[in-house]
């Protein structure tokens, strides 16, 4: 089942806030749709946004036809669309990826939009090898017991997966000795879709609550954390799900590797360091409520920052479609004055 997909000259997104209770997936024809369902969460994780907003160029186009809308008011609509979510640097990118194309017609955005979500699905299993080539030679070819966060899986990307696609490619040589799932509060990524992802693939998981996992990880029980990112500075510093700098000072304290997966299209090379990356501030309601139900006192007032930022220096390595970066031994994402590569290039 594809997060993302275009079918029948539509975008079709699977509702992930449904998971894994209910499978449906939505059609979607108006700007005004994929950005609220970008915004509830329907569709989430970096890459998949990613690959929703530059298909989403072909959605506001076919709806400036159906419309007549104005030049002007299509490209305004994309640029809603562009900023629907600020963390994940993905959809941006992406965005801006297709969004010169609009020119040259809907045929060139989409054949661009469609190359942008085929390099992410082969992107990720050079990801998941680098990876787990990078985990093995560190770490011995044995059976590791691995800790995740958030989702990194198919759903949050156009296939396989980052952080969760080193799980699968080390599980595919059986070297996976069980997977610690964070269940990810507050709207529960790991609990919800990264156990239903491992339950599919047969890997041997357990979820447990985010403030068992620093615990597990001084106690020994982890060989290594390896974490998805939304954005990651030029120099290290990576926004990923909140809770996620916990495990890397964790990590730090218990000499642990701490593991970043990511495609290159996450790193941000106008992002100096972690300073400069726009955290979301999402709803409050999201931390007052579970299941729908009010369990602080109305009194109570609640604060819901989506990610947080771990600084470069607790960051082992990060793994991209490219290279392995060895943050830990001082390399850095972006040399000073390099450019970031265009799709294609
Ligand atoms: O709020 P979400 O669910 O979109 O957050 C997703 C994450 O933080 C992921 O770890 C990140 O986007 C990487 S997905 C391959």
């Amino acid at each position: 089942m594809e997060a993302v997909a275009w079918v029948d000259e539509r975008l079709r997104l699977l509702d992930q806030t449904l998971l894994p209770q209910e499978v449906r997936v939505i059609d979607v024809d108006t700007v005004d749709d994929l950005v609220g369902a970008i915004r509830r969460l329907a569709v989430r994780g970096a890459p998949a946004l990613g690959a929703a907003g530059a298909l989403g160029v072909v959605v506001a186009m076919d709806e400036a036809a159906r419309e007549g809308w104005t030049d002007q008011r299509r490209d305004e609509r994309i640029a809603v669309l562009r900023s629907a979510r600020p963390t994940a640097v993905n959809l941006a990118w992406a965005v801006d990826q297709v969004a010169p194309l609009v020119a040259a017609g809907r045929a060139a955005v989409l054949a661009r939009a469609l190359a942008i979500l085929e390099a992410d699905r082969t992107g990720n299993h050079e990801i998941g090898r680098r990876g787990a080539d990078w985990l093995v030679a560190r770490l011995g070819a044995r059976r590791l017991r691995l800790l995740t966060h958030c989702n990194t899986g198919s759903l949050a990307t156009a296939g396989w997966g980052t952080a969760l696609g080193v799980v699968r490619e080390l599980a595919e040589r059986d070297l996976v000795g069980g997977v610690i799932v964070d269940e990810t509060r507050p709207l529960l990524q790991g609990s919800r879709l990264t156990a239903w992802e491992l339950a599919q693939a047969g890997i041997e998981h357990a979820v447990v609550a985010d403030g068992a996992a620093a615990g597990l990880i001084l106690g020994g029980h982890v060989d290594a954390v390896v974490v998805g990112a939304d954005r990651i500075a030029a120099n290290g510093d990576t926004a990923n799900k909140v809770g996620t700098v916990g495990l890397a000072l964790a990590c730090a304290d218990a000499g642990v590797a701490f593991v970043v997966a990511a495609p290159e299209s996450t790193i941000d090379a106008a992002s100096p360091d972690g300073a400069h990356i726009e955290i979301e501030a999402r709803d409050e309601d999201e931390v007052l409520t579970f299941a729908g139900i009010r369990v602080a006192p109305a009194a109570s007032r609640g604060l819901n920052p989506a990610f947080d930022v771990t600084p470069a220096r607790l960051v082992t390595a990060i793994v991209t479609d490219r290279r392995v970066i060895d943050v830990a031994g001082g390399d850095r994402p972006v040399a000073s004055g390099e450019r970031m590569r265009q799709v294609g290039e």
